[in-house]
């Protein structure tokens, strides 16, 4: 197993944390040091996006990767889509492994990574500002291995349901060398190569999307993305808005 990773990355392994992102902002706000991955066998103050609550039992994997000390602010959006780059990897390969190809693994935005529309995994991008120039990026990373919430059963799946029997370990193996991978392409060639990529990887581009932000709803065609990641949708006038926040529903069957 390539481990080369861990020799830019330090590994801290807790058996049960409040939530692995909440200890790496803990970390970056005392101490500035390398960059760690953080990684609990389960946490009992799991966070999703928007305020949720990230389901955390025994069996998946939760990871945050701290990036401490050089990360220019008006550049962490973009980080989302390098990390939703290699969770759909990480997802990809390991279903190809288990010669389960057929199934469609794509991103909808921002960074829910989804086999056959149901969500596999999940990424809370958040950061801690270290001085007047950079922040320390936490980009925390929830991939279902064994299992999902019940209660999302149509919604959701994890990987044992998709014919992929596989370790912790395997999984943030593959995960930190994809995410290195996307995080070097990133830097040396920059973002437009990467929303390029995200782009032949996301669900429901040129089709018709709902989307949901704030209190408004709006149907529209998903056209792209901008700099900062935030999704640009076409209204039926022919209006283009650009959108930070929200959740994306797709209209199955187009
Ligand atoms: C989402 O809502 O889709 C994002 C989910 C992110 C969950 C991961 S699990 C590891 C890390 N620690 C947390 O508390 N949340 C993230």
């Amino acid at each position: 197993m390539n481990q080369s990773w861990k020799t830019k990355y330090r590994l801290l392994d807790y058996d049960i944390i409040d939530s692995t992102n909440s200890e790496a902002i803990r970390i970056a706000k005392t101490r500035p040091i390398d960059d760690l991955v953080i990684l609990a066998k389960s946490q009992n103050k799991g966070r999703g996006r928007d305020g949720k609550y990230w389901q955390s039992d025994i069996g998946n994997l939760y990871a945050s990767i701290l990036l401490n000390n050089y990360m220019p602010s008006s550049n962490q959006s973009q980080l989302t889509l390098v990390a939703a780059l290699a969770v759909h990897e990480v997802v990809n390969e390991l279903l190809l492994e288990a010669n389960n190809s057929q199934k469609a693994t794509l991103i909808k935005w921002p960074n829910d990574i989804l086999v056959d529309n149901k969500k596999i995994a999940g990424i809370l991008l958040e950061s801690v500002i270290l001085n007047s120039k950079n922040s320390a990026i936490i980009v925390g990373i929830g991939i279902n291995i064994t299992n999902h919430p019940s209660i999302t059963a149509r919604t959701a799946t994890d990987l044992l349901a998709e014919g992929v029997d596989c370790k912790i370990e395997q999984v943030l193996n593959l995960l930190m060398i994809n995410f290195d991978k996307y995080f070097c392409i990133w830097k040396d060639y920059g973002y437009l190569n990467i929303k390029n990529q995200w782009l032949s990887k996301a669900a429901g581009l040129g089709k018709s999307v709902i989307i949901k932000s704030n209190d408004n709803e709006l149907v529209g065609t998903f056209e792209d993305l901008d700099d900062e990641g935030n999704i640009k949708i076409r209204d039926n006038e022919g209006k283009l808005s650009t959108y930070l926040t929200g959740e994306v529903s797709l209209m199955l069957g187009q």
